[in-house]
């Protein structure tokens, strides 16, 4: 299918990659400037020259690249959480999840983007400072219809009940999980990030005393590789740490634990 105005796309050129939407705009780059509205009609894959004739090739986001290319005032969830968490939570079509704190919208978006246009994200934030540039993020992938951002701080109840999934990515989550067990369905997960093994065993003494089964604790590593057949190894650096996960799933009798 040809672009069209309002896509959004990622120019790629050497190693670098600008997400973009199509309009009559001009994109200035280190090598010369690319006349936006000149993407109209072309196909993904193809490639457009600058004004100095470097190739560009146009590339389809993902939601990882949207991830990646995010406005951000907070720390985010990255790619390398996000995937194990979407398919932890069962995020898809036409599912309610909620979540506490907004930050900068990274984990929403990606909620957002995976429960569709019949789907909801409400998300509470207690700092407007951030909620506006959630929302910047949300309206220029076009998810913004999809998300309810709530400016509340969470102290002891959400306002939802029978949501499909609650994520907490807070300070002090063991203080929420009674207000996540409250608007969670039966059966249905939570999950959790907290960056410290403290809060880890915090979350996990709280998470015990209520009627929550499936417990799990992990943590995901993820490697690079360097693009030399002849040489083929590791990077030399990663990204050791970001944060651990915590999951488990809401039992309806408290008998069971
Ligand atoms: C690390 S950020 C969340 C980042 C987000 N998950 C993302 O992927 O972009 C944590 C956010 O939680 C908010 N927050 C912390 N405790 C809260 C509470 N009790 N109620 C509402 N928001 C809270 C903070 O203001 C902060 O913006």
């Amino acid at each position: 299918m040809p672009i069209k105005q309002g896509d959004l796309v990622i120019l790629y050129y050497e190693g670098k990659k600008y997400l973009l939407s199509v309009k009559p705009e001009i994109f200035h780059t280190h090598c010369g400037y690319i006349n936006l509205s000149e993407l109209e009609g072309k196909s993904f894959g193809d490639q457009i020259l600058s004004s100095t004739g470097e190739p560009f090739v146009i590339l389809k986001p993902t939601l990882y690249d949207y991830v990646m290319k995010l406005k951000r005032i907070t720390q985010i969830i990255y790619p390398k959480d996000l995937g194990y968490i979407l398919l932890k939570l069962g995020v898809g079509e036409g599912k309610t999840f909620l979540e506490c704190g907004t930050g900068s919208g990274a984990l929403t978006c990606a909620l957002a983007y995976l429960v569709g246009e019949k789907g909801k994200v409400i998300s509470y934030e207690r700092e407007e400072k951030f909620i506006k540039i959630a929302k910047e993020n949300l309206t220029k992938l076009g998810l913004d219809g999809r998300v309810i951002i709530k400016h509340k701080e969470v102290i002891d109840a959400f306002e939802e009940r029978e949501v499909d999934g609650v994520f907490l990515d807070v300070r002090s989550p063991w203080l929420l999980l009674e207000a996540a067990f409250n608007a969670l369905k039966g059966g249905h997960p939570i999950g959790i990030l907290v960056p410290t093994t403290n809060q880890v065993v915090q979350t996990l003494t709280t998470l015990k005393s209520l009627p929550f089964v499936d417990i799990e604790i992990v943590e995901i590593l993820l490697r690079s590789y360097k693009l030399n057949p002849e040489r083929f190894r590791p990077e030399d650096q990663m990204v050791a740490h970001t944060g651990y996960l915590i999951f488990a799933k809401k039992v309806l009798s408290d008998l069971v634990k």
